[in-house]
């Protein structure tokens, strides 16, 4: 399936579950055939959102998640890629051996890192969609794993010690290419031709050190606060307030997670002279100043103070962004020395990202911003089809066809009213 999608909404809307049926293994939803043929953790999370659109396929999103959290560590983190038998990619089991770490789950091979943990917000989007019997049992269900990541997270990924989560690898936020990786890349003491790659290397290290928390701590020469990440984490930290109630459980810790992490995101990451979220290199111990879509995660939160929401929607609407882009959202600030409208996370526009764009902008009611985001994503799927990720100037596709999250984030986007963001 491939452009030409210009066509009515129904008729967008078949075809975007076509792609998510192709793409179905029976337990999971590969983000497209070929290039990513696993389960990962955040395009199956992102695939569960928009399937829960459709009232009908409401257990279907459910089936996703439960599929992902069954490859859930001891330890509680939630890998980034659940492989299965058979299907080749690199770096694969082979590479990251999950088996030899006793935290790893039984039965199935993982990768050792995350992704950004967006599970609990996604389930409360299922719940707020369809607050029926079998999704107040399936939050009953997930709701101890969704409190295992989250103490996971603050309890081993807290490496800077002030509230807020590392990532140890730039496979870990999302946006593998993005140039806010380039420095923290660039410093480490990796020798070109004896290694094959940084990305490769640096996961080999922390797989040699046995996936150690203390390790990451103490030696792990990557280690990035990221606006992404972190503000992804606080979303589905509010989130977890909200669903609290549904599974019975209280919801104070999560409002005091919320604001220790939102202090916290403001205290290191803001830059106020210029009105933007940085990422902050802990190894170099500086902010590091390449302004890139990760930077605006933070506004999912709907607790953010107004002043920090109201200069993210300039930023984004200014010409470094929306504003010069005939498709946004580009990637990386256009005017960035590292902005590349071609290259993966340095320009080009993603569905994934311009859908949590939006739901940033629905949290702070900027109905206007939202119906903009929205309506030029639709124009991207319709002009190029589910394609990875798009052109922000011509709208024209980029890597893989047939991507589930493009097709799935469709279906929310065609989908009348929306989900209350209270
Ligand atoms: C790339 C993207 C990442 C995504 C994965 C599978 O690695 O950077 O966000 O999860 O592809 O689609």
């Amino acid at each position: 399936m491939d452009a030409r999608l210009a066509v009515d909404d129904a008729a967008l809307g078949r075809a975007a579950l076509a792609v998510l049926d192709a793409n179905w293994t029976g337990s999971a939803t590969v983000p497209a055939p070929g290039l990513y043929p696993h389960q990962w953790n955040l395009d199956s999370t992102l695939v569960a959102a928009g399937l829960a659109a459709r009232p009908e396929r409401t257990a279907r999103a459910r089936a996703e998640l439960t599929g992902l959290l069954t490859a859930q560590w001891r330890d509680g983190m939630i890998p980034h890629i659940v492989f299965r038998p058979g299907d080749g990619y690199f770096p694969g089991p082979a590479v990251w051996r999950s088996a030899d770490c006793p935290a790893a789950p039984a039965g199935v091979a993982t990768s050792g890192l995350t992704q950004p943990p967006l599970q609990a917000y996604v389930v409360w989007r299922i719940w707020r969609r369809c607050p029926c019997e079998e999704t107040a049992g399936f939050v009953r269900r997930v709701w101890p794993h969704l409190a295992a990541q989250h103490r996971y997270l603050s309890g081993s990924r807290d490496l800077g010690g002030a509230g807020l989560a590392a990532i140890v690898h730039p496979w870990e936020s999302g946006m593998d290419d993005s140039p806010a990786w380039d420095a923290p890349l660039a410093a480490l003491p990796f020798r070109a031709g004896v290694h094959e790659d940084r990305y490769v290397w640096l996961a080999l290290r922390y797989r040699d050190a046995g996936y150690d928390p203390a390790y990451l701590r103490a030696e792990h020469p990557f280690a990035v606060e990221d606006p992404f990440f972190n503000g992804v984490w606080l979303a589905s930290t509010w989130a977890m307030t909200r669903l609290a109630e549904v599974a019975g459980a209280g919801a104070g810790p999560y409002e005091e997670a919320a604001e220790r992490i939102r202090g916290a995101l403001l205290a290191r990451l803001w830059d106020a002279a210029d009105g933007g979220f940085l990422a902050r290199d802990l190894r170099a111990d500086r902010t590091i100043p390449v302004r890139t879509i990760g930077g605006f995660g933070p506004m999912l939160d709907p607790g953010m103070p107004a002043h920090v929401v109201d200069a993210l929607a300039d930023l984004l609407e200014s010409p470094r962004f929306m504003g010069a882009a005939g498709y946004p959202v580009p990637s990386c600030e256009i005017r960035a020395v590292e902005f590349d409208r071609a290259r993966y996370w340095r320009g080009p526009s993603w569905v994934s990202a311009n859908w949590l764009v939006r739901q940033a902008a629905l949290a702070h009611g900027r109905e206007t911003l939202a119906a903009t985001l929205g309506a030029t994503t639709l124009r991207l799927v319709r002009q190029s089809g589910f394609r990875e990720c798009f052109d922000p100037f011509d709208g024209s596709g980029r890597g893989c066809r047939d991507f589930s999250s493009s097709a799935a984030l469709t279906l929310d986007l065609l989908a009348p009213g929306g989900v209350p963001t209270g």
